[in-house]
């Protein structure tokens, strides 16, 4: 693994070639771990807002707090390509209001690339974007932020008319000169027909094996995240047991006494000790 920093040309070169490696981050720490497991992109994702923030779905997690957490991301980060995610309602009002907050998460987060969800129906904000220089990745499929209209987080393309339509939007995203595509909860034949039909990588989150990349919640695949685990999430640690047994015996050598023991104090000479009687 090559310590250079990955760019987006790098990321589009990589179609055909080698599989494509992203898990999402929220902070320094995990950003710093998980950029020297050598992966090739890191997305500070809006799903910040439910495996974070404890919020029930991505809509009401806004502009500040993503380019907060960007920004810790993007220090933890000397590698992996940083993308921001674009929250609800930053980008979908207006063409202008997309490309100030786009910008905001290049020149504030320090990310190199931001992702948007939508297909055909957000060219408008993803060509003025790329116009202005900033790199878009799109997101089709399920996309969270339409849970709304969705009815819930559910598995999309499912019937050949509906394969149809994530076709058309990932053939406009890569159009409109997106440099790569997650595709999200499809069947995968689905997302393989979409994989041989756009020159850009396509990044799976529940679309199978035969895109080119693959991306997970990192509290999903960490086991840190427990209020439902979807279909397509794999635990690759159980981080969340680790961080509850650690607290369990910090609770109980607190409690006995056994912490902190004479390694973790400060002592003083025996003469200031003495002094010390007369305080
Ligand atoms: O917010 C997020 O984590 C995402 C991934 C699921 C792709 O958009």
């Amino acid at each position: 693994m090559s310590d250079k920093p990955v760019t987006v040309p790098d990321i589009m070169a990589a179609k055909g070639k080698r599989k494509l490696a992203m898990l999402t981050a929220y902070d320094y720490a995990i950003a710093s771990l998980l950029d020297k497991a050598g992966l090739d992109m890191i997305l500070v994702g809006d799903s910040l807002a439910m495996v974070g923030l404890g919020m029930r779905d991505t809509l009401a997690v806004g502009m500040d707090a993503m380019i907060h957490h960007t920004r810790a991301v993007s220090r933890g980060v000397t590698r992996a390509l940083v993308v921001g995610d674009m929250p609800f309602g930053s980008y979908q009002p207006s063409v202008e209001l997309a490309v100030v907050n786009a910008g905001r998460f290049l020149s504030e987060g320090r990310a190199s690339a931001v992702k948007v969800e939508g297909g055909a129906r957000m060219l408008p904000q993803v060509e003025a974007m790329i116009r202005a220089d900033i790199p878009v990745m799109g997101h089709v499929g399920l996309t969270p932020q339409s849970v709304a209209k969705m009815g819930g987080f559910k598995v999309q393309g499912k019937s050949a008319e509906a394969a149809r339509v994530l076709m058309d939007d990932a053939t406009a995203m890569a159009g409109a000169g997106c440099f790569a595509i997650v595709l999200e909860a499809m069947p995968a034949p689905v997302a393989e027909r979409i994989t041989e039909a756009v020159p850009v990588p396509t990044i799976s989150i529940g679309a199978g094996p035969g895109c080119d990349g693959q991306v997970l919640v990192v509290n999903d695949a960490l086991g840190l995240f427990d209020r439902f685990t979807p279909r397509f999430v794999k635990r690759f640690g159980e981080v969340g047991e680790a961080v509850l047994n650690a607290a369990k015996a910090y609770v109980d050598e607190v409690r006995d006494g056994t912490f902190p023991g004479p390694e973790h104090c400060f002592t003083m000479s025996d003469e200031e000790k003495e002094r010390l009687k007369d305080m």
